[in-house]
């Protein structure tokens, strides 16, 4: 019920009409200029991965946003997003439908441009992912964040998310905090 085309139109354009104003788009791995778009938020945003796994951001950023999952779920359960402030893109989102449990998103990276960080246009992102996880149908929402990263820990938790348990992983520098807010 929540892979149905109607419902995929409703992701092609979502606006925020509160400030800040932020668009999402839909964007797509075989368009270059969405490539070459999600590769410049990551290195404009180099503080993220220094911080969770030590590193650099690189193009295999770009593959794992794309195409990176959770084992066990289909490439059709994923889509990738761009927020836009104006004709920039400012930061990128991928969703995974139907995960961990059937009326569960799975929100796998929300990223902004450090220059667009702080300035509200993360909690105006989440909101359009909400809304368009709602009206899809889904009643709750799921993220991982690493232990090393407390600013963004304390982004999820005033935005309504709760930790519901934690887990190892040798690719980060830190636990992995998995946390869920209701939808609607
Ligand atoms: C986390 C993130 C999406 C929040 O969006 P935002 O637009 O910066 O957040 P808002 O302006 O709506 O709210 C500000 C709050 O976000 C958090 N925040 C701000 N800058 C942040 C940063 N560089 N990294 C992580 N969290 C940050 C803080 O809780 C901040 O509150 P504070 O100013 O009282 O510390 C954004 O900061 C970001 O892209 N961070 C880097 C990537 C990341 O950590 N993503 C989450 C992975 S789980």
């Amino acid at each position: 019920m929540h892979d149905c085309p109607i419902n995929q139109l409703r992701i092609e354009f979502l606006i925020s009409h509160e400030y800040p104003m932020l668009t999402a788009l839909p964007l797509i791995s075989e368009s270059a200029s969405d490539c070459a778009n999600v590769l410049r938020v990551f290195i404009e945003a180099p503080s993220y991965t220094e911080l969770v796994e030590g590193r650099s951001p690189s193009t295999e950023d770009v593959t794992d946003f794309f195409f990176g999952k959770p084992a066990g779920t289909d490439a059709a359960q994923k889509s990738v997003f761009g927020f836009f402030a104006g004709r920039d893109m400012i930061g990128c989102a991928d969703v995974i439908r139907s995960y961990p449990t059937d009326d569960c998103i799975w929100i796998g990276l929300m990223l902004l441009t450090e220059a667009d960080q702080g300035r509200g246009f993360g909690k105006a992102a989440l909101k359009l992912l909400i809304e368009m996880a709602g009206d899809w149908g889904y009643r709750a929402a799921q993220l991982a964040v690493v232990s090393t990263n407390p600013r963004a820990y304390a982004f999820w938790q005033r935005e309504g998310f709760e930790e519901i348990r934690r887990a190892s992983s040798p690719r980060f520098t830190g636990d992995l905090i998995v946390m869920q807010r209701p939808i609607g």
